[in-house]
């Protein structure tokens, strides 16, 4: 049995810091033995949520494909960065457009099935001081609980992460590589452990 986790940025540019930050930690997941699926938020682009939208079409494309993602894995590794004390849009708008249903509210087609019985490991990376410990991750794991999402407690917030990557991406600091293994560690496990 392995445990499938899909791993993404919070952030869709291409130089994101985030980026750097779940590409170190889906490696990381992966030497702990999970089975990980690195995507990019910026290869499903989607319009901000709108009922009347909803009504007219459903779920735009992208949504329907990542919902798809979302699941055929167990798990979700999320690497967010901070925009004004919290989740940046482009991740709250991706939660909140899978959030929705596709037919008739039970089963598969309700908004929670994507999230249904899902793990979750949260970590996120800023240039200040405070690398999305005290305002964005707290939101995030609230938004996750809500949608019955078993957020686990470990997690790597990375302050001052414009100087914490060098040329080849990989992080200068061996304490916070360390960091991010032990993390990745207690998704996997934890993921299994509620899989059996
Ligand atoms: C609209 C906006 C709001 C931001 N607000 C915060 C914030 O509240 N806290 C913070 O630490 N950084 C904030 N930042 C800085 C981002 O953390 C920084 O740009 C980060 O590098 C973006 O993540 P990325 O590199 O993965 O794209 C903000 C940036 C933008 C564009």
């Amino acid at each position: 049995m392995a445990a499938k986790i899909l791993a993404f940025a919070g952030s869709a540019r291409r130089d994101s810091l985030n980026k750097k930050l779940v590409r170190v930690a889906a490696r990381a997941a992966r030497e702990a033995g999970g089975e990980v699926t690195l995507i990019d938020l910026d290869d499903f682009p989607m319009p901000i949520y709108h009922g009347d939208l909803e009504d007219a079409e459903g779920l735009p494309p992208n949504a329907l494909k990542l919902r798809e993602l979302f699941l055929a894995h167990d798990a979700l590794l999320i690497v967010s960065p901070e925009n004004n004390g919290s989740v940046p849009a482009v991740l709250k708008n991706t939660i909140d457009w899978l959030s929705r249903g596709t037919g008739d509210g039970h089963g598969t087609n309700s908004g929670i099935a994507p999230y249904r019985g899902k793990v979750a490991g949260l970590a996120g990376a800023t240039p200040g001081p405070w690398g999305t410990l005290y305002q964005c991750l707290p939101h995030l794991r609230i938004i996750l609980t809500k949608l019955t999402v078993t957020v686990i407690p470990q997690q790597v917030p990375l302050p001052h992460a414009d100087e914490a990557f060098d040329e080849q991406g990989e992080l200068r600091d061996p304490k916070v590589a360390k960091s991010v293994a032990a993390f990745a560690k207690s998704l996997v496990e934890t993921t299994l452990k509620l899989k059996a």
